[in-house]
């Protein structure tokens, strides 16, 4: 009986309805395509809200996936497993910091970099984070959300939190003070709209932190792994973070997160301080390892840089063909963000009713968030289907 009624009149029935779904049933993905039960194919340029940076069914993720569990699903954190310690080591490695604590998530990772910022600074002093930033949905990372929608029915949140305006240099010199524990900054803001900070902000923030001596947090949740060309966003800029905060990609698919914490700040926690049953899993370790070592080894970073110019040339060259209905480019790699002078969720549906998966953040951006593995070919496809779209909008 059940099961003559459709799967998504039965997921309404069971599940807290949290998610706006997308109307395909999926079948199974593969490279960067995703199919559905009725044959249809997808461009997936949305990978999982950049999670599947390998694209789906990479056989080198499925296969160190099938050796770990062979060996153990789960070990206890009271135990060392290798596939941990050797995906910190690459983390620290390409980060240029100096240890890790691993998660389940991004969120989480975000909560035991506020724990350790808490620790090592006192319950007075505040943190500072901006407008459109998002940084989890726990409470604590929740606090930091500049998102007012996100918070509005869950007050009281964490205390001593200040939020300023993004790329906000005037704001920032008044209100950073020797009162300032710690600065969360994601340096492309994802779900705020694409939003990168300009180089004038993050050199003050540089500036700030020499004079009055407190922690920047870079949330690379979703903009590193080599999404936007380089290892993590921040190494754009001229600045190391004290402490970065990875997600999404870094588990192959499988949940992981990580706090990554520079020399200053890694003796912070002592035993029993933090911990988590599943973080670090040992097979979501094993798949990140090869996630890391075809990205920041086997140069897919640098395909991302060159091909993610590329891209943004491409959709400059809309924009000023469509100067009406493109507002702004923007992005770096394969993080791009075209925004719209109107809502985009019928651009959306428009896409995937010609084969391709993208999302729309912020009301109004187009955010194109490309497996790592995409080529040229798939980048002119995307091109030529916009295009047709832009020219059958009147
Ligand atoms: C910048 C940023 N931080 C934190 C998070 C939260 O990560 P998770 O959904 O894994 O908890 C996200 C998720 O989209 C994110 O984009």
């Amino acid at each position: 009986m059940k099961n003559s009624i459709n799967i998504f009149e039965r997921e309404e029935e069971i599940l807290l309805q949290t998610y706006k779904r997308i109307p395909i049933k999926i079948s199974h993905g593969e490279g960067v395509y995703l199919y559905s039960k009725d044959g249809k194919k997808y461009l997936d340029f949305f990978s999982g809200l950049a999670v599947n940076a390998l694209g789906y069914g990479n056989k080198k993720v499925i296969q160190a996936i099938e050796v770990q569990i062979n060996k153990f699903i789960h070990l206890s954190n009271y135990y060392i497993n290798t596939p941990q310690v050797e995906l910190a080591e690459k983390l620290v490695k390409y980060s240029g910091l100096s240890k890790v604590f691993f998660a389940n998530s991004g969120t989480e990772a975000v909560e035991a970099s506020l724990k350790l910022i808490r620790k090592y600074f006192g319950p007075e002093k505040n943190i500072i984070t901006f407008s459109n930033a998002f940084h989890g949905r726990t409470y604590g990372s929740l606090s930091l959300s500049g998102k007012e929608k996100y918070k509005k029915y869950f007050s009281p949140l964490l205390p001593n939190i200040i939020q300023l305006g993004f790329n906000d240099l005037e704001k920032l010199e008044k209100n950073v003070t020797e009162n300032t524990a710690a600065i969360y900054l994601e340096f492309i803001q994802g779900e705020g709209g694409i939003k990168v900070a300009s180089n004038m902000f993050v050199e003050k923030i540089n500036e700030l932190r020499n004079k009055f001596d407190f922690a920047l947090v870079a949330d690379e949740v979703q903009s590193g792994i080599g999404r936007t060309g380089k290892p993590f966003a921040y190494q754009h800029y001229n600045i190391e973070p004290d402490l970065v905060i990875v997600a999404k990609a870094i588990g192959g698919g499988l949940p992981l997160g990580a706090l990554i914490t520079n020399k200053r700040y890694d003796n912070v926690f002592q035993q029993g301080d933090h911990g988590s049953t599943f973080g670090g899993n040992p097979v979501a370790c094993a798949a990140g390892l090869e996630v890391v070592n075809e990205v920041f080894e086997n140069e897919l970073v640098k395909n991302v840089a060159d091909l993610g110019n590329y891209f943004k040339s491409e959709l400059n060259l809309l924009h000023k063909k469509y100067f009406d209905k493109i507002v702004d480019v923007r992005g770096l790699g394969f993080m791009i963000g075209v925004e719209l002078p109107k809502p985009c969720v019928s651009l959306v549906d428009k896409f995937r009713e010609k084969g391709i998966l993208v999302n729309c953040t912020n009301e109004n951006v187009l955010r194109i968030l490309p497996p790592l593995i995409s080529t040229k070919e798939n980048i002119d496809y995307f091109i030529n289907i916009f295009s047709e779209i832009l020219s059958e909008d009147k």
